[in-house]
């Protein structure tokens, strides 16, 4: 049997996609695509005033290059904008010990969503009244470890939570906040959105079926639950508000529902994370000041309409953040020009990662882009494909990009915008050993997240 191999054999690919244009100098960068220090000198990538060939001759490649003081500056940015409300920085994005201290000084708070990710918040010091903790299938060992820790929020996803938080509530007389997880009908990526979209997905209750409500009054009757308000996210990489409008309209129905019925006021309300950014010339994401202007004014025009408080916001951006912070940095191994019939022919130019550290281009179509990072180049740019070491057709880290021809093993490429669900879902296919983060700021490396070590990936392995 043949197996599908989808967007890599669809008709037309050799002519590259349309948005992508032969760049006017291949050398330079594309600064919407790059963290705020990323800057070419004489053909060398510098980012945190660090030049990126002498930085990976200690450290080797591939390896994650983020850029301490861009990441400050957008959690800053987002903090800022939405001053009066708050920002929790979604830390399924990329994690680290380092990086859950960075969202505490710069006065955000965190998204987790498991048992790991708590650990680290625990690890980094984090405030757990500042950690909101997400799931769709929390376990009652990890609920109890959240409310005996004193976590801000839980947000709560199913009857079978309803039951748990309240048996913890009942059985420690701890305080348990929580949030309830809605589903508004809202599916939203990047300039699309469905209103109507069937409620057909593991997360959340349905707004529109009752069981939203149903868990709300649940919750309002369990003594010791406090509950703060409703929670909705409804998709992500997305560069229009109006999915967040048509929710947040939903969701504020319900506030006004509850108030009505059973005489609570929520004081909370969540919408969720899923901003855009910019991975190629394609993308035009707005700033964090334009978004806190729509999302607030969409939910103020609500609640004025439903005669009701409006309630404190938050927003939960982990892309938004981190995605422009960081880079991968590859060495290029072979570089292959392959003729097909009719004598179109495509450059592959593989590099030593691949989708173990980067899955995002196989598992969601993604596109990236990439550059040459250890020197300028003189060649013409030709449409290539940036291929890793795996064993598997669909390992493809950049579908289309123009890059000099006369690209050669031993070159350096470095790819922008990996900082968001790039480490974070990285894995160990073929026994690859997943990248360091090496945080650079003012001239100075520092290793945040070590190489895999054959120890490290082996140490499970136990014969
Ligand atoms: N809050 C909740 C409840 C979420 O489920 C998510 C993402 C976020 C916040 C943060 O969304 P962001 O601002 O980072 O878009 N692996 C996929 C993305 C999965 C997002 C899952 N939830 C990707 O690589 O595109």
């Amino acid at each position: 049997m043949t197996h599908e191999a989808g967007w890599a054999h669809a008709p037309g690919a050799l002519n590259g996609p349309s948005w992508l244009r032969a760049p006017g100098d291949v050398n330079a960068l594309v600064p919407q695509l790059w963290s705020a220090t990323a800057e070419k000198r004489d053909g060398e990538l510098h980012i945190g005033g660090l030049a990126v060939p002498a930085l990976v001759a200690d450290v080797n490649t591939p390896a994650y290059v983020l850029d301490e003081d861009d990441f400050r500056g957008r959690a800053r940015a987002f903090r800022d904008a939405f001053a009066g409300y708050d920002v929790y920085y979604a830390g399924k994005a990329f994690l680290s010990v380092a990086v859950a201290k960075w969202v505490a000084e710069e006065g955000l708070s965190l998204d987790v969503c498991s048992d790991g990710e708590l650990t680290v918040a625990e690890r980094a010091g984090v405030d757990p009244a500042r950690i909101g903790y997400h799931g769709n299938n929390k376990s009652l060992t990890a609920l109890r470890r959240a409310v005996a820790m004193g976590v801000g929020r839980i947000v709560v996803d199913s009857f079978h939570e309803v039951e748990r938080v309240a048996g913890i509530a009942a059985e420690t007389g701890l305080p348990v906040r929580v949030m309830v997880r809605v589903t508004a009908g809202v599916e939203a990526h990047t300039h699309e959105y469905i209103a109507t979209a069937h409620e057909d997905q593991k997360f959340g209750f349905s707004i529109s079926s009752g069981d939203a409500f149903e868990a709300v009054r649940r919750l309002h009757e369990a003594p010791g639950v406090e509950l703060l308000g409703l929670h909705s996210h409804i998709g992500s990489q997305i560069f229009d508000s109006a999915g967040f409008e048509v929710a947040a309209r939903r969701v504020l129905a319900l506030h006004a529902r509850v108030r009505d019925e059973l005489g609570v006021v929520m004081p909370e309300m969540d919408l969720g994370g899923g901003f855009g950014i910019a991975y190629t010339t394609q993308d035009d994401p707005a700033d964090p000041v334009t978004l806190a202007k729509e999302l607030t004014g969409i939910v103020e025009h609500e609640c004025r309409a439903l005669g009701l408080e409006v309630p404190r916001l938050s927003i939960e951006p982990g892309r938004a953040i981190v995605g422009p912070s960081m880079c991968t940095v590859y060495t290029v191994g072979t570089v292959k020009k392959v003729t097909l019939d009719g004598g179109a022919s495509r450059t592959y130019v593989s590099v030593d990662g691949g989708m173990s550290d980067n899955i995002r281009t196989a598992l969601y179509d993604a596109d990236y882009s990439a550059t040459l990072a250890n020197r300028s180049s003189d060649a013409p740019p030709v449409l290539s494909r940036v291929v890793g070491i795996h064993c598997e057709a669909g390992d493809v880290v950049v579908k289309d990009e123009f890059i000099p021809a006369d690209i050669r093993p031993g070159d350096l490429l470095a790819v922008p915008a990996t900082g968001a669900y790039c480490r974070s879902m990285a894995s160990n296919y073929n026994h690859a050993l997943r990248p360091p983060v090496v945080a650079v700021k003012d001239g100075q490396a520092r290793v945040i997240v070590r190489r895999e070590t054959v120890e490290d990936l082996l140490a499970t392995d136990i014969g």
